[in-house]
């Protein structure tokens, strides 16, 4: 069957708030530069906007991690999938993460990397949904958007590796999601 998908932020809302974050990003890192570190598969979009807009120096690494199946639930262990290329001791790093959830996944990559010694350790996301968070001491430097505690999906996030494609946020209206 097919997922009938209501948008609950578009693609102009998206953007601009990403050009926005940037901005702030390079008022924070003026005089710096910047390593992103993009999380695999579902930073790709909001990663590569935001990139547009960085103004100070900047490159760019990417790691993957899981903590979800093919549900919509956290399990709650997160694995290294894919390190990073480079080393980041001495850098100045910024995560960007397409959304946190329980911050389960955020708890792990601020331990896993920070223990690498990096200059700094930022944490930029698209998405944040507040009110289901299990994982208390995580701090987020850059929210683009606080969300109720829905399932969504597009602009990079998926439900079962569907949906990446679509260029705005939605939510799946009708079909059994979990
Ligand atoms: P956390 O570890 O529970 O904070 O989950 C973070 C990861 O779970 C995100 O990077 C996403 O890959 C995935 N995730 C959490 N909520 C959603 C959602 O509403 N839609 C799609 N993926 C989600
Ligand atoms: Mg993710």
């Amino acid at each position: 069957m097919e997922d009938k998908i209501s948008v609950l932020i578009d693609e102009e809302r998206l953007n601009e708030r990403i050009k926005e974050m940037a901005e702030q990003i390079n008022h924070d890192y003026a005089g710096k530069s910047i390593h992103l570190i993009g999380i695999l598969k579902g930073s790709i979009f909001a990663l590569t906007e935001l990139a547009k807009h960085i103004t100070v120096p900047c490159t760019m690494d990417f790691m993957s991690v899981s903590s979800y199946g093919n549900g919509t639930e956290s399990s709650g262990r997160v694995k290294l999938v894919k390190d990073l290329d480079e080393g980041i001791a001495g850098r100045d790093v910024l995560i960007v993460e397409d959304i946190i959830d329980s911050g389960n996944t955020l708890h792990y990559l601020r331990q896993v990397l920070s223990a690498r010694k990096p200059a700094s350790l930022k944490l930029c996301t698209l998405l944040d949904k507040p009110e289901r968070r299990v994982v208390d001491d995580v701090t987020v430097e850059y929210v683009g958007f606080e969300i109720p505690d829905k399932f969504v999906v597009g602009f990079g996030l998926d439900y079962a590796q569907k949906y990446r494609n679509l260029p705005y946020i939605g939510v799946i209206e009708e079909s059994d999601t979990n």
